[in-house]
């Protein structure tokens, strides 16, 4: 077998996540569509983006937030026509940008025509395609899996008697990868999208796939305490037989070789958090890309953000994107700064300290992304907790703070009514953003965030050693520092709360970009950093 290599045109290239409910609506009724984000696309080029990937668009009964797919080859009608994706993609292409759609391969809907005829039909093709299983001896649910949305992860069929798995809530059934008739219908749902100039997908819950054979009980492996929230149930198991099976990887490399026929690329959304098993996920015989998650669960700990990021990348240097923000986190402007009232002075903290992070991460090699309104330095949302709309809040008696509302709403455009998404509410109560968090505000002010994430992937851009040149892990003052040197390169993320020297580079650098405008020095003794401030240095004499 040849062995494939990546896409050339990920090398260097900045992912920009939008959220496609809530981006731009032109219809006024609240719910974004595919003619607003097409009409946003100038924006998303200023800023110095590469690739949008768009959450799913596709018909959904909403029990997910449209991760409960009805039908794979068409758009719902709030975001347009398959038409409209045609056009946006096009446009897209104009720009010299490329789109990726969500693919949500784990699930179906249960209103899915596969799922009904499987529901009405026991003896049908379609009840295969599922995970449909005889009750345990006492009645109950086959096995001890449990659903990322709480409660058991098996729902009872009452016709037939057999339970279904489902991963996450009961509307969305499980599809069985072991059943050849499912990899030809996805091969084809891939097709489909390819023949139309889609550029690749991200894929949902890809570490879901293939169950264990033996649908064996997951081992217990921690008491998630009396007010967990149900992902926390979830994560007290080690799901050694329902998560990230070893087989897996033969289905990536499968897609990737249909991928490659059009020049399009697949990026896993992955919840694995070892590094070495998640360096699977990649390669010549697996994906181009994969998410790497754990940095958007953590909250300020930058031991163990230095740690996560330096120890991948040097494990995986191309294969990964990076993120510390996207749909189902709290935003890190909020997450990283837990305590206090949200005033200026917290916020400018939680933008900094998301900025040093995300500086670090553009010299990790792989394809960073950033999610809509990260930018803008965005706090979480304001939603009354009444009208919250995510089923980890709206299924469960607690949520343990889990909803994941908090970072959907609506992307701030300017300061007219409903900030410029529409002309009325949007699908989601969220109260409006002030001025300075929109985006008009902040494209006439450069001293605002959005400039600075703007600059941070100018420098990128600017020194393709980056991201190419070998990466070296130099000798750091503290572990909450990261000293990383790529040829003529120099990135220091320094996240503790200390001013640090470092010493082990030399002092031939000249400063290119910081993240903030903390104090960065270059002298005989070495690169003098401000606290909570990651710089990037060049080559050259001082
Ligand atoms: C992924 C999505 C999340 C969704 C889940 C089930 O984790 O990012 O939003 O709820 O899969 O499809």
């Amino acid at each position: 077998m040849v062995e494939r290599t990546r896409k050339s045109w990920l090398n260097g290239a900045v992912g920009y996540e939008i959220y496609a409910r809530s981006f731009a609506d032109t219809t006024g009724d609240g719910f974004g569509d595919l003619n607003g984000i097409a009409e946003k696309l100038d924006y998303v080029k200023w800023l110095g983006i590469d690739i949008v990937w768009l959450t799913p668009i596709y018909p959904s009964p909403d029990h997910d937030h449209g991760y409960d797919v009805a039908d794979y080859k068409a758009v719902r009608a709030e975001h347009g026509t398959v038409a409209d994706a045609e056009a946006l993609v096009e446009r897209a292409h104009s720009l010299d940008l490329k789109v990726l759609f969500d693919i949500v391969p784990n699930h179906t809907s249960s209103d899915h025509a596969w799922f009904q005829k499987a529901i009405a039909d026991p003896t049908s093709p379609e009840r295969a395609m599922y995970l449909f299983r005889d009750p345990a001896p006492d009645g109950g649910p086959p096995n001890n899996w449990v659903s990322h949305f709480g409660g058991p992860a098996w729902t009872l069929d009452e016709a037939s008697g057999q339970y279904y798995c489902h991963l996450f809530v009961a509307e969305q059934p499980d599809l069985d990868w072991r059943n050849p008739d499912v990899l030809d219908a996805f091969d084809d749902i891939y097709r489909f999208w390819f023949e139309r100039g889609v550029d690749g997908f991200r894929i949902d819950v890809a570490h879901g796939l293939l169950k264990h054979p033996s649908f064996a009980d997951n081992p217990k492996v921690s008491d998630p305490g009396p007010n967990a929230g149900p992902l926390a149930h979830f994560f007290s198991y080690d799901h050694k037989f329902d998560m990230d099976q070893d087989d897996n990887v033969e289905i990536f490399g499968r897609w990737q070789a249909i991928a490659d026929e059009y020049d399009a690329t697949l990026l896993a959304e992955s919840g694995v958090t070892d590094h070495h098993r998640l360096a699977r996920y990649v390669g010549p015989n697996a994906l181009d890309l994969s998410f790497y998650l754990k940095p958007g669960w953590l909250e300020w700990d930058p031991a163990t953000l230095i740690r996560e990021h330096l120890d991948l990348a040097e494990i995986e240097p191309d294969g990964i994107s990076w993120v510390i923000s996207n749909h189902d986190q709290p935003r890190p402007v909020s997450r990283f700064t837990r305590s206090g009232p949200f005033d200026d002075t917290r916020s400018a903290t939680g933008i900094a300290r998301s900025l040093a992070v995300t500086t670090l991460q553009m010299a990790l090699g792989g394809v960073p992304f950033l999610y809509y309104g990260e930018e803008l330095g965005l706090v979480d949302a304001a939603i009354d907790p009444d009208k919250r709309q995510d089923p980890v809040a709206t299924r469960n008696d607690s949520d343990g703070g889990e909803a994941r509302d908090v970072a959907r709403s609506p992307m701030p455009w300017d300061s007219s009514p409903f900030n410029g998404f529409s002309t009325t509410d949007s699908w989601i109560a969220s109260e409006e953003r002030p001025l300075h968090e929109t985006v008009e505000a902040q494209r006439a002010d450069e001293s605002s965030p959005v400039y600075r994430y703007r600059k941070l992937i100018e420098a990128r851009k600017a020194m393709p050693d980056m991201y190419e040149a070998d990466f070296e892990r130099l000798d750091s003052p503290s572990d909450e520092v990261a000293v990383v040197r790529r040829g003529s390169v120099l990135v220091i993320a320094n996240l503790s709360a200390e001013e640090v020297t470092v010493t082990s580079a030399g002092s031939d650098w000249v400063l290119a970009f910081a993240s903030s405008d903390g104090p960065c020095a270059v002298d005989a003794s070495g690169v003098t950093v401000g606290p909570e401030l990651s710089v990037i240095l060049s080559a050259g004499s001082r």
